[in-house]
């Protein structure tokens, strides 16, 4: 693929490394790509970072045709640049954009464009420990009208962010809320796409959750309000009686990129775990029975984040004394240890920038 480049005038100041928070800051450049019924993808171009122009009868800003993805790049000891199983997220984009009818990205096309902006903008990786620059891909329609159907023209863009932890909490447990009355997903539904609309309707959940002194919501499923799925930005992982169990990917839960290495790593290590439904007072009993030995959410921003506290309706319970466990810690150590290059990866899940 040809790629246009058009250089900034002046480069932005970098922020402090060590004050980076999650998503305040935006790099020199972005990447963009056009596509049209009749053309298909066309002029791939790297420019500098700057707002876009969107007409008011755009019709993402109506009717939210608009799929993303969320991925970062790694600086590893020895000062290279690396990503992590970035195929997956193009893959998973593909999913999403079927779903929501928009038009397909190739996988090697999207890998070269994430390829091409982090080196250009290698100078905005950062080094210092547990930061990395978050990469973020996203689709929407551009065509102008007000008529409900598939768009004829849509923009592929990738713009990039130095981050620290996605949470102010870094990795110390977090309360959660189950949210036992609004719902995010429902089999037949977007559940499984990485959509703005299904962030959109968990908002509402989270301020719930927020005004009540917890971190995020973890979702039941849609149809019973019986079994858990994920949490508002990652999925989740419970361990009971030394055996892993998480929910079933089966179209209402994201297929998250850190839930299947974690698996992968689990299942290596030996333990059982089951993608299976839990049901919410299945999980609460074994907290009150002392069985439920640990909770950690996983995503991309967040890597792995320990949960201490689950409130469900009036019922509370705290795991592991609000400590972080000691597999969450080793999966914690053993990803980002791939991520950064510190361990041996084995898997062959990094990808040299
Ligand atoms: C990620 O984990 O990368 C996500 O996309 C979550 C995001 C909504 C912050």
């Amino acid at each position: 693929m040809e790629i246009r480049f058009e250089k900034c005038k002046k480069l932005k100041e970098k922020p402090d490394q060590k004050n980076l928070g999650f998503g305040k800051y935006m790099t020199d450049y972005m990447f963009v790509m056009d596509w049209t019924k009749e053309e298909g993808w066309k002029d791939a171009r790297i420019v500098p970072y700057a707002p876009i122009t969107i007409d008011p009868s755009c019709v993402t800003l109506h009717y939210a045709q608009e799929t993303f993805e969320g991925m970062k790049a790694y600086r590893t000891a020895d000062g290279k640049i690396q990503l992590f199983r970035p195929e997956m997220n193009a893959k998973r984009m593909i999913n999403s954009n079927a779903r929501l009818c928009m038009p397909e990205f190739p996988v090697d096309m999207f890998v070269e464009a994430v390829k091409a902006i982090v080196k250009v903008e290698e100078d905005w990786v950062p080094s210092e420990p547990d930061t990395s620059l978050y990469i973020r891909p996203f689709m929407f329609a551009t065509e102008n009208a007000l008529g409900v159907h598939m768009a004829t023209a849509y923009k592929f863009m990738v713009i990039c962010s130095p981050v620290g932890a996605y949470y102010a909490e870094g990795i110390n447990p977090v309360k959660i809320l189950v949210e036992d009355e609004l719902v995010r997903a429902v089999k037949g539904g977007t559940g499984f796409t990485k959509c703005g609309g299904n962030y959109a309707g968990s908002i509402l959940g989270q301020v719930k959750a927020e005004k009540m002194g917890y971190s995020q919501v973890l979702w039941l499923d849609g149809e019973q309000r019986k079994y858990v799925e994920e949490v508002g930005t990652m999925n989740i992982m419970f361990k009971i009686d030394g055996e892993i169990y998480t929910a079933p990917i089966e179209g209402t839960v994201l297929p998250g990129v850190t839930r299947d290495s974690m698996i992968h790593i689990l299942r290596d290590w030996g333990y059982k775990v089951n993608e299976t439904k839990l049901s919410i007072d299945d999980l609460m009993k074994a907290g009150h029975d002392g069985k439920l030995e640990e909770v950690f959410g996983t995503g991309t921003a967040a890597v792995v984040s320990p949960v201490g506290e689950l409130r469900y309706k009036d019922d509370v319970i705290t795991i592991n004394d609000f400590k972080i466990g000691e597999l969450t810690q080793k999966l914690y150590d053993t990803l980002t240890g791939i991520q950064w290059g510190k361990l041996e990866d084995k898997y062959n899940w990094t990808v040299k920038v």
